[in-house]
């Protein structure tokens, strides 16, 4: 088993907000991330891939359908958006770098499905940099 992990990158703006709490909850949890004005942030994204290379072509995955992928499901929706205005995963959901690497893995996931190439691809990690200093990790499965 060996894994294969295709990087990109998207620019997008989100806030954080429960609508739920108060006005002064939200800004006494979320602070400066509550302005609903929103703020952005220049995300990359790393999408690992597991499989056993195939004994012809020597790959676990073809990269540039997994490139495709990712740009079809992920990209198209994701990048100059504003998540929690834009992109219906997150119109109840605080777009967290936590939620984003889960939400991201769901599309994937269906994305792989649908590819013609990919429905035996088997997806392994989604990692989602805010920043070089912060990441969170999905490998799938029960939350
Ligand atoms: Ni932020």
């Amino acid at each position: 088993m060996i894994q294969l992990t295709r990087r990109a990158t998207f620019s997008a703006s989100h806030y954080y907000w429960n609508e739920a709490w108060s006005a002064a909850e939200n800004e006494h949890v979320f602070g400066k991330c509550a302005n609903k004005n929103g703020h952005g942030h220049n995300y990359t994204i790393e999408v690992t891939v597991k499989g056993e290379p195939d004994a012809v072509t020597g790959f676990v995955v073809d990269l540039k359908a997994l490139k495709d992928v990712i740009e079809e499901h992920v990209l198209s929706v994701y990048d100059h958006r504003h998540l929690n205005l834009e992109v219906p995963e997150f119109a109840k959901v605080v777009p967290t770098t936590e939620n984003i690497a889960i939400a991201i893995w769901n599309r994937i996931e269906a994305g792989l499905l649908a590819h013609p190439t990919m429905k035996t691809a088997q997806l392994a990690a989604v990692r989602v940099f805010e920043t070089s200093d912060i990441f969170a990790e999905y490998r799938g499965g029960k939350l």
